[in-house]
């Protein structure tokens, strides 16, 4: 049962458009079901067509659903979403087995996804750090090991999920490639073009499937939100911007992680799911980038900042900014998000002063968020089942089209129209982790295409590279290895 929460803006739209687009997702699925039930014995008759029916259905039909918006309009809608939902809900019976291998925080965020997907098991993990792998090894009853090398060498597993430290996603990959396995990579793809070359053709040499993750366009509000824009229901995309202030360079950090040259920084670890996410809904291909870096925090020897203008290949403009330092918080601007944040406002001053005098013990507070530590149950694991949005390392999104603008609400998108503003509500099921999990499981086990192909991971990455490199020259930046969006949604 659904427990998603009622705008009471939200309203039933009986001549289709907008709401249609929804309903063909894969992830409405169970809603539909509950519906389709609801709704097929009175769709056909002309007293249900009424508006005062249409009402007294949606009512109705919330209540059996927990869902607040109506995604029918007509018989047909019902016909096309469940088609398209047969089509790409991951199914096919078996497990996929599943090693990852760098067990720290990245891992610990998607496990209770990897637990929570039925045809996901995971079989194996590897990390230098004992602890770690003491943890995992009882916790999921399986094969652990100390090097990527010999995990690979582990016949029973098939796919391995890279959420190492960024200077080994590279040859982690590869080594995992040479050994055939499938690879998620986490995100930035790699630390360097040529790096990401490497990977591309260690994949494509040994036909395993890489998925570049993992970011926040996996996310089922960015693939709606596509969706509404391809629809051409608000008219041509005309601007896409998207801002996070946020507390990324107050949280515990590895050497490495302190250092650009490794991958360390707010452009290389948080640019990624920013630009990921624009390219997606701009259609891929950037033209260009004039891009600025900002390192004003003694405490950190890394840049906390960045903003950036792209321009797509077609002329449509997009703006990022992220902003690490922590004094601010994006999730401050939306009434329910103040009581999320990870530190206290207070905490926050107190780790910015500890970090000045050099009194932080950063290796036990990052432990402290890996799998079995103190901290990781509570932020990774006793999360509850449906948090409402808030504008966290992506931050606010918002897309502007030629009759309207869309952004992310507690639930679902706000669609800012000529008739007002809609709230439509994304039903529960398919969090950005668990999407990436299901285009892991339909690429390998049904050959389904991937949506976060290397080619596409690595233009990510030439504009992260590029942002940095404009910010050094200031100077825009051309790009030469963009690809389009994949036509899958
Ligand atoms: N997508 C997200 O939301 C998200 C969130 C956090 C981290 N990440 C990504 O995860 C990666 C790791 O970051 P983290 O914060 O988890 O750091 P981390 O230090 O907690 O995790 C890295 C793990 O890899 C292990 N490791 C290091 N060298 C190794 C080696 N040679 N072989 C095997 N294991 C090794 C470490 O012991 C550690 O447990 C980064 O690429 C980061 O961008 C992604």
């Amino acid at each position: 049962m659904l427990k998603n929460s009622v705008h009471p803006s939200t309203k039933l739209r009986t001549n289709g458009g907008w709401t249609e687009i929804i309903g063909e997702f894969p992830f409405v699925l169970r809603a539909l079901e509950a519906r389709v039930a609801f709704f097929s014995t009175l769709l056909a008759t002309d007293r249900a067509k009424s508006p005062e029916k249409i009402d007294e259905l949606n009512a109705r039909s919330s209540a059996l659903t927990g869902h607040g918006e109506s995604l029918l309009s007509n018989g047909r809608l019902i016909e096309r979403a469940m088609a398209s939902a047969t089509n790409t809900a991951p199914s096919g019976g078996r497990k996929l087995k599943l090693g990852i291998v760098g067990i720290g925080v990245g891992a610990s965020e998607i496990l209770p996804a990897m637990e929570a997907t039925a045809n996901i098991q995971m079989v194996a993990g590897a990390d230098v750090n004992p602890r770690v792998r003491d943890t995992f090894r009882k916790r999921y009853n399986a094969q652990t090991y100390d090097s990527v090398e010999k995990l690979c060498d582990d016949r029973e597993v098939e796919a391995v999920w890279i959420s190492t430290p960024n200077k080994f996603h590279a040859p982690h990959t590869i080594i995992a490639a040479n050994r055939g396995k499938h690879v998620v990579v986490e995100k930035p793809m790699a630390i360097s073009l040529s790096e990401a070359e490497g990977m591309i053709e260690a994949a494509d040499k040994n036909k395993i499937k890489l998925i570049c993750g993992h970011t926040q366009s996996f996310g089922p509000h960015i693939r709606t939100m596509r969706r509404i824009i391809r629809s051409g229901e608000l008219g041509r995309l005309c601007a896409v911007n998207v801002f996070a202030y946020t507390d990324w360079m107050l949280r515990p950090r590895t050497a490495e992680e302190l250092d650009v040259s490794q991958g360390g920084g707010v452009p290389y670890r948080q640019g990624p799911h920013q630009i990921d996410t624009l390219r997606l809904l701009g259609g891929g291909m950037v033209r260009s980038v004039r891009g600025t870096t900002g390192q004003w925090f003694r405490g950190r020897p890394i840049p906390g900042y960045y903003a950036a203008f792209m321009e797509f290949a077609d002329g449509t403009p997009a703006t990022l900014v992220h902003n690490g330092y922590g004094y601010f918080l994006a999730s401050e601007l939306v009434p329910w998000g103040t009581n999320r944040s990870r530190y206290t406002y207070e905490e926050r001053a107190a780790i910015r002063k500890q970090l000045l005098d050099g009194t932080r013990n950063e290796n036990e507070d990052k432990d402290a968020m890996r799998i079995g530590g103190a901290q990781e149950g509570q932020l990774f694991r006793n999360r509850g089942e449906r948090r409402p949005w808030v504008p966290n390392d992506l931050g606010i999104l918002i897309a502007s089209c030629e009759r309207g603008d869309i952004r992310q609400s507690q639930h679902g998108l706000y669609v800012h129209g000529d008739d007002g503003v809609k709230d439509v509500p994304i039903v529960e099921g398919s969090t950005s982790r668990r999407a990436e999990l299901e285009e892991l499981y339909n690429a390998v086990v049904l050959d389904r295409p991937i949506r976060h192909t290397g080619p596409w991971g690595m233009a990510t990455l030439e504009v992260c590279l590029a942002i940095m490199q404009s910010a050094k020259k200031r100077k825009e930046i051309m790009l030469s290895h963009q690809v389009p969006a994949p036509e899958e949604d």
